[in-house]
């Protein structure tokens, strides 16, 4: 078949978790230095702080730490800042980057004492790779294979003290073994509004945007719990603001210059309320499969599951059902639609409404 339909589309998604490249270009320049600066994440950092401060008071290296959570929410940042609080300089690379236990090997053996290695994305490490770095992490020392087939040796390495410090979205897919290597391990929350308001007043004093408590709060309340989607969210809301008022960013300005981008009261954008439109309208509130409700939105199925539905189901807007995809009456509520009368048989069945 040859036909062509357009959906909401993905193609730079303002409220997109992940960075792109205008975040990577501005998001040194807005990353907080210190514990101190770092906002929110209370039990992290105060976990954090005691494990630094122990390691300084001992005159020691920091025990390896691993950070899990989603896009967005401060692992990079807390990896730094684990590296200034130690007055410690910071190597960073990433799982993808390391394909070859030589590649790590050669990372490794030139780390300085103290010093901290940031691996982003430490679930995508090789094997190898993973094995190799159990014994660096527990015992300093690295085997460095010479030669090919059977006259090949291990010349054992010895390794300075270092700290590792490992982030992953994916806490769950990382072995055991690699798991318990780790002294600290900080989950990363989603942030709550008051906390993201915060991160934008931060942000709008750095970036010289004039913002009012009731602008950022709309900004915040949009932002899906994570402060790089706030900060994204402030520089559109402040182009928004210069060129169409006098630049200072009250409620009204967000709220109108949000409904410019289409981001909802509730961080939805296009194609998340396309696809609670469609469940609400075209199927009495589901239950629906999948690839129906994909057709119906002239998008992928994986588009809908992976990009769409994670927001929504946390927020509690749907529900994936063994039947299908559901509707909840928080949904009904969101879009201002009325259930078929009262709550659907679907909706009684599954909220005992
Ligand atoms: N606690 C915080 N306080 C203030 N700003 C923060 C905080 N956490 C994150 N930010 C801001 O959000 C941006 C994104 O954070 P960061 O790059 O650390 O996320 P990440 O968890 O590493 O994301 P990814 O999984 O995509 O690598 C940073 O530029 C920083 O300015
Ligand atoms: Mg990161």
């Amino acid at each position: 078949m040859d036909f062509d339909v357009s959906g909401p589309g993905t193609d730079n998604r303002l409220v997109e978790a992940a960075a792109d490249g205008e975040d990577q270009a501005v998001e040194a320049a807005l990353r907080p230095k210190d514990l101190e600066e770092f906002i929110g994440q209370e039990r992290v950092r105060e976990q954090l702080d005691l494990v630094l401060r122990a390691a300084r008071a001992r005159g020691a290296t920091a025990d390896h730490v691993l950070l899990s959570g989603g896009p967005g929410l401060g692992k990079t940042t807390l990896s730094m800042i684990i590296a200034a609080e130690m007055g410690a300089p910071i190597r960073i690379t990433s799982g993808p980057a390391i394909q070859h236990a030589g590649d790590l090997a050669a990372i490794l053996s030139s780390l300085t004492e103290g010093e901290v290695l940031f691996l982003d994305e430490i679930h995508r490490m090789s094997r190898p790779a993973e094995e190799m770095l159990y014994m660096a992490m527990e015992d300093f020392r690295v085997d460095v294979i010479v030669g090919k087939g059977p006259g090949a040796t291990a010349i054992p390495l010895e390794l300075p003290p270092f700290t590792l410090v490992g982030a992953t979205t994916r806490a769950g897919l990382l072995p055991p073994p690699l798991r318990d290597r780790f002294g600290f391990t900080g989950h990363m929350e989603f942030y709550g509004p008051a906390e993201l308001e915060r991160v934008i007043h931060r942000s709008a004093g750095l970036l010289d945007v004039r913002i009012e408590t009731e602008g950022a709060a709309e900004i915040a309340g949009r932002s899906r719990g994570t402060p790089r989607i706030a900060n994204r969210l402030l520089r559109r809301v402040r182009d928004y603001a210069q060129v169409k008022t006098d630049g200072l960013i009250t409620r009204e300005v967000a709220a109108a210059a949000l409904q410019v981008y289409e981001v909802d009261a509730r961080g939805l954008d296009r194609l998340d309320r396309a696809v609670l439109t469609a469940l609400l309208k075209l199927f009495g509130g589901g239950p629906v499969g999948l690839s129906t409700l994909a057709v119906a939105v002239g998008e992928e199925r994986e588009t809908v599951e992976e990009v769409a539905e994670p927001f929504l189901v946390r927020e509690g807007l749907l529900a994936r059902t063994p039947r299908g995809r559901v509707a909840t009456p928080a949904a009904w509520d969101h879009l201002g639609l009325t259930p078929p009368n009262g709550a659907g048989p679907a909706q009684q069945g599954l909220f005992g409404g």
